[in-house]
């Protein structure tokens, strides 16, 4: 006799999005992302405000995820949540209410890494393609940049990563730089679809064949505005368009770079993006283009890009069917690793 495939809850509250979702083995059935607003003018996460927004919107979160699925909570058979990486304030409110409520309903807990789910969210069975394994992984968000070899959902290795910046951030403070809002990647994004790529050339690093740096170029575009901006006090709005393509375009060639060296290096040539900076739409394009190449390339629904609680509960599902469950003595690991 086949089981019915477990129903289980899932809950991210990493950083500065509140999410929960239900789902159905690996069918997700409702995903709701309370974003939180109070960072933008900022110019940033602010850590504390994070986690008191997490604490006002868990409960409503996870009733409406609950409401749209159409579902009581009690038929829910596990609780996945993200125990880290993240920031530690935001990541206690999502452990303690999971915590709280596989105590009260008597279900199994189940912790899971966020860098393994942005990474597995490739799982969900939403009718797109799902990469055999073993495929490479190019992680991009606002935290990491990881280049990783995914041999199985409970088998990944890290063969390269950022020595400093992660291209999220790259994006973000390059924006703040010129004056946009946070966050400023899908900013950058739209404006540089109406921009000239190869209007200002930055330069890239010098780094190992899969590290990554970005700190150079934000110092890089600092340094440039702020000559041209003696010049021209307007210069960086009569030239928005171009100065976010440049930016965008140099990001690009660093990251592709490095797949291509991973690919060199490992053979594989089946290759996933993830991570907030995969809904780059310009990303997403170069990427598909590789498919020329003989790649097999994939790319997550626009929707499992950025953080949310759909792809916790993928990796909870994975989870589930190994008996992998957790205690109450579990606690949130700011720094954990894959
Ligand atoms: O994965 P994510 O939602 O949160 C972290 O775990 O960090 O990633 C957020 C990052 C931010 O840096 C944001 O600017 C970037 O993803 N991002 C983008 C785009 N959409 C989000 N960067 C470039 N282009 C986009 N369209
Ligand atoms: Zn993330």
């Amino acid at each position: 006799m086949k089981l019915a495939p477990p129903i289980i809850l899932a809950i991210e509250s990493s950083c500065d999005d509140t999410s929960a979702a239900i789902l159905k083995g690996a069918e997700v059935i409702s995903n709701v992302i309370a974003t939180q607003d109070v960072h933008k003018e900022f110019g940033g996460v602010v850590p504390e405000l994070a986690s008191r927004a997490h604490q006002k919107n868990i409960i409503p979160v996870v009733d409406s995820a609950l409401k749209k699925a159409g579902i009581l909570k009690e038929h829910i058979n596990a609780i996945a949540f993200t125990n880290g990486p993240g920031l530690l304030g935001s990541l206690l409110v999502g452990v303690s209410f999971a915590k709280s409520f596989s105590m009260a309903l008597g279900i199994p807990l189940i912790e899971v890494n966020h860098m393994e789910a942005h990474i597995l969210a490739h799982l969900i069975k939403d009718g797109s393609p799902i990469p055999d394994f073993p495929f490479l992984c190019l992680t991009v968000s606002g935290g990491h940049t990881q280049l990783v070899v995914v041999n199985s959902p409970y088998n990944m290795e890290v063969i390269g990563e950022t020595i400093d910046d992660a291209a999220g951030e790259a994006f973000d403070k390059v924006a703040k730089i010129m004056g946009l809002p946070y966050p400023g990647g899908p900013l950058i994004d739209k404006y540089a679809k109406l921009g000239d790529p190869d209007a200002f050339p930055f330069p890239h690093p010098k780094v190992g064949k899969l590290s990554f740096s970005f700190s150079g170029l934000k110092t890089a575009v600092l340094y440039f505005l702020q000559k041209e901006v003696k010049k021209n006090p307007n210069f960086v709005s009569e030239n928005m368009n171009d100065i976010c393509a440049s930016v965008q375009k140099t990001i690009l060639d660093i990251l592709f770079k490095k797949i291509d060296n991973a690919v060199k290096q490992t053979g594989i040539r089946s290759i996933a993006i993830a991570g907030g900076v995969s809904a780059n739409s310009e990303l997403r394009t170069r990427l598909a283009e590789q498919t020329k190449r003989g790649w097999k390339v994939f790319v997550p629904a626009f929707e499992y890009c950025t953080d949310n609680a759909a792809m916790i509960g993928v990796v909870g599902y994975y989870k589930f069917q190994q008996n992998n469950f957790v205690d109450l003595s579990i606690t949130a690991n700011a720094r954990m690793k894959i």
